[in-house]
């Protein structure tokens, strides 16, 4: 009952479950008050006919300012991991658990807010869309906001990442670490934070292969 009277972007669905037309309704949600502080709504992108799909948590900064997933600083880093283990970013799809921008203020700057279980929430019908759309063979989760939300809110990305993990979203689904994570990890020990991660990108790259 308290759940059917809940906003969620579900009531923002459009008709037709193709990309246009979810880009499109996704650009007027208003399932959640996140839109309220954000530029535009950013949804997912790249090779919808790859059936390989990456859901990281939310846009940060410049995402919100451009209009595209994971072109700020952990888009870079990520790309960059995505190149060593052979893999073309325009060749995957793209998206984020939350699509608009959550932050606070600190001086100038806008400084990235975690969502919260309820935002998450109101916004899974956009990612249900893209699942159905995508059809993933392969999944990837990109840290504990999209590996929750994918995989249940018991799973935890520390122990479980880099593993092939049973999920009837996809016949190949494994978690790993968020790359904004690896940017806040101590100088110290960032490189060995980047190579693991590369290291799970490897095995999502095989899987790509075989
Ligand atoms: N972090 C994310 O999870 N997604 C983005 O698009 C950018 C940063
Ligand atoms: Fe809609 Fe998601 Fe934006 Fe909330 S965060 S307004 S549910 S698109």
């Amino acid at each position: 009952m308290a759940k059917a009277l809940q906003r969620s972007a579900a009531e923002f669905l459009p008709e037709k479950l193709d990309y246009r037309s979810l880009v499109a309704a996704a650009s007027g949600c208003e399932g959640c008050d996140l839109y309220k502080n954000a530029t535009q709504t950013v949804f997912g992108e790249g090779d919808i006919n790859s059936h390989v799909m990456f859901v990281g948590e939310v846009p940060g900064d410049e995402e919100d300012l451009r209009g595209h997933p994971f072109v700020g600083p952990a888009g870079r880093l990520m790309e960059n991991a995505l190149a060593e283990v052979g893999i073309d970013r325009i060749k995957i799809y793209l998206t984020n658990s939350v699509k608009h921008f959550k932050w606070k203020p600190r001086g100038k700057r806008r400084i990235h807010e975690k969502p919260s279980a309820r935002e998450i929430l109101a916004c899974d019908p956009w990612l249900r869309s893209e699942l159905k759309l995508v059809e993933p063979q392969i999944l990837v989760a990109l840290g504990a906001t999209a590996a929750q939300s994918l995989f249940g809110k018991d799973f935890r990305v520390t122990q479980m990442r880099g593993k092939w993990i049973d999920s009837p979203l996809a016949e190949k689904a494994i978690a790993t670490i968020h790359p904004s994570a690896i940017l806040r990890t101590p100088d110290d020990l960032r490189e060995q934070a980047y190579r693991d991660f590369v290291a799970d990108l490897a095995t999502v790259s095989a899987a790509m292969a075989g």
